[in-house]
């Protein structure tokens, strides 16, 4: 045997790998090569997760154009000066040159530490890419389909709240199940097979009970003092006259009753079954009380459409809780009431609410014309104001052009109201799916009717007046529209 196996003198070691012995020699070079590998390897993948982020952290942006690449190329300077070091050691006798073997087994020892150094950095890199399937971003904007819900969430009482708070039940189970929804939802949109409009989660029957969501953020048994809502809108007179209406809701919970105690307070249920698939008629109703009383109501000349029953829960008050589309008269109110549109622009509610109605073929046929028409009415029927308030027109038709983009989406299917809300009775049906005054109780014995009267649900202090005198009273009077 003329090589033994710790061949100390080993010179293969530098001219079969002399990369390697180089990098291996000393410990700063190995260091040296840590902290490149490293580096890099955070630097790319933080690279594509700040591709895929939600907003841009400045930090992030310090990190992948300053901090990692200074830790790069100091890396990058510590190998040579490692080498020379060792180099140095070596020519002064006070170390020998690695052999084969103590290169190979330096070299594993770090290639192991750096896939586990890179394994625990790729591990929090793909934490946080599951975090980023999880946000509003990859549910409401990868998937063009959704792109309606993620912009309606903006104009709802949960601009904030993820998606999947709401959409996927917490732990395990339902993040699997979400994400097999999900991969099926995407197989549909694959071969554009979808309905379009989506249909509401209600009456596909997907949505997760309130239990796993909006109670784990709200309690069912709150008490909630009665509160007084002011609805602004303006009228389509020259003047755009502001009006109000002030609702006193008595919204009680728990044993409290009121709006929430009489549908969720403890012991509570209430059963129905709907004749169509939105659930938006409602001809069977089963009740019990918090005294653990029965009752069957039926709606006038209906029959029991038989069935599963679902029990009410929260959504199916607040179904837009969590993406309101709104009317075109919400729309342009809203804009109005925030400025948008100047409410010192004759005709303008009138104006706005027509060209927003009008049928226009695309998304983007509407965000052009929409502006186009609003100026159009001015410049014809207006020339004076059309060039005297040239800037308040051009604004006001961007603004118009938005609440378009936020609420119709032609290509989906999704026109104004496609989406009802329920949490009410203005628009469609709401809450007079049941309280119409023609569901009333079966059987023997008196019959009663699910009550319709205004004031169980709300005192209603006034209805679209100019200068409410409850309002005046409690000294919270409506000024004069902005210029
Ligand atoms: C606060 C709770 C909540 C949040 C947050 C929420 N949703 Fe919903 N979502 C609902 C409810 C409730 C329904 C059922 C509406 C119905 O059946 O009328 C629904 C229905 C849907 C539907 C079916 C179509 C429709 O509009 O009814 C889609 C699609 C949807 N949500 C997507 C999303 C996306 C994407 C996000 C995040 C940008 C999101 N949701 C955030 C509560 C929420
Ligand atoms: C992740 C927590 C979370 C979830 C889940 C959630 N909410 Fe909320 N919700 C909030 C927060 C926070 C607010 C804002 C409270 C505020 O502004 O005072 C809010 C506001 C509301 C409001 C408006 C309250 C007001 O003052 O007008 C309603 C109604 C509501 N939520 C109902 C629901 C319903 C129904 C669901 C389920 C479909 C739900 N929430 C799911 C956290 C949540
Ligand atoms: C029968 C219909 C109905 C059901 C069911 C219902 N709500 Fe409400 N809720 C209302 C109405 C109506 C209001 C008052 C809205 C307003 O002020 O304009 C309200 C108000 C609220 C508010 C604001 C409370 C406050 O103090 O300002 C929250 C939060 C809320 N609901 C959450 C829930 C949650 C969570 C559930 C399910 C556990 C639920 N609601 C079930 C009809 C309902
Ligand atoms: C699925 C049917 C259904 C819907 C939808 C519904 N309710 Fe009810 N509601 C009932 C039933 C059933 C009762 C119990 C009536 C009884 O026992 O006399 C009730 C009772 C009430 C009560 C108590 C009445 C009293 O005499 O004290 C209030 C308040 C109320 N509802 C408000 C609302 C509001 C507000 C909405 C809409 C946001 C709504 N309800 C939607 C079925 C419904
Ligand atoms: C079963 C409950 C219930 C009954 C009964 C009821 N309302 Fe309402 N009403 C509501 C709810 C909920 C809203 C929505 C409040 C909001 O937008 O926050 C509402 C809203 C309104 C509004 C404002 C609509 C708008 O958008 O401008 C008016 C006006 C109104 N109700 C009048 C009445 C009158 C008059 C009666 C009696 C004939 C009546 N309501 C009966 C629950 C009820």
């Amino acid at each position: 045997m003329d090589r033994l196996p710790d061949d100390r003198t080993a010179h293969g070691a530098e001219t079969e790998r002399p990369v390697l012995a180089i990098l291996t020699s000393h410990w700063l070079s190995i260091a040296g090569s840590a902290l490149v590998t490293i580096a890099a390897c955070t630097w790319f993948l933080l690279l594509v997760t700040k591709l895929g982020a939600r907003e841009s952290n400045p930090y992030v942006g310090i990190l992948i154009f300053f901090a990692i690449p200074a830790i790069f190329f100091g890396g990058l300077a510590l190998i040579p000066l490692g080498a020379f070091l060792a180099r140095r050691r070596i020519a002064a006798g006070l170390a020998v040159e690695p052999n084969r073997r103590t290169t190979l087994r330096r070299l594993a020892l770090f290639l192991s530490l750096m896939t586990l150094a890179n394994l625990i950095i790729g591990s929090q890199v793909s934490y946080r890419a599951v975090a980023h399937m999880e946000s509003n971003q990859f549910c409401g904007q990868s998937c063009h389909v959704m792109n309606p819900q993620f912009f309606a969430a903006g104009q709802s009482q949960h601009p904030n709240v993820d998606c999947v708070a709401c959409h996927v039940i917490p732990g395990t189970a339902g993040f699997l199940a979400a994400k097999a929804n999900g991969t099926h939802q995407m197989m549909k949109v694959v071969l554009d097979s979808y309905p379009k409009p989506l249909p509401p989660a209600l009456s596909s029957g997907k949505l997760a009970p309130s239990a796993e969501t909006c109670e784990v953020c709200h309690s069912r048994t709150a008490v909630s003092e009665p509160r007084l809502r002011i609805l602004s809108k303006f009228q389509d007179d020259q003047a755009n006259t502001a009006v109000k209406t002030v609702l006193m809701m008595k919204i009680g919970g728990g044993r409290a009753g009121g709006i929430h105690g009489a549908h969720m307070g403890p012991g509570v249920e209430i059963r129905y079954r709907a004749s169509d698939a939105p659930r938006l008629v409602i001809p069977w109703i089963e009740s019990r009380n918090v005294n653990g009383e029965t009752k069957t109501w039926l709606a006038e000349g209906a029959k029991d459409p038989g069935g599963e029953s679902v029990v009410m829960e929260c959504a199916d008050c607040h179904n837009r809780s969590g993406h309101a589309f709104e009317t075109p008269e919400e729309a342009v109110d809203r804009a109005m009431a925030a400025g948008q549109i100047p409410a010192a622009l004759p005709f303008a509610h009138k104006t706005a609410v027509q060209v927003l109605k009008a049928a226009y073929p695309s998304q983007q046929d509407a965000l052009t014309n929409i502006p186009l028409a609003f100026a159009a009415f001015y410049r014809q029927s207006l020339p004076d104001i059309s060039s005297a308030r040239r800037a308040d027109i051009e604004r006001a038709g961007k603004a118009l052009a938005e609440l378009y983009r936020s609420n119709v989406f032609p290509d989906l299917g999704i026109k104004w109201g496609s989406y009802p809300d329920n949490n009410g009775h203005a628009g469609n049906a709401g809450c007079y799916r049941c309280h119409d005054g023609s569901h009333s109780t079966v059987g023997a014995g008196v019959k009663t009717a699910i009550s319709q009267d205004c004031s169980i649900c709300h005192q209603t202090l006034a209805v679209e007046e100019a200068s409410p005198e409850i309002l005046q009273t409690l000294g919270v009077a409506a000024g004069s529209p902005q210029p």
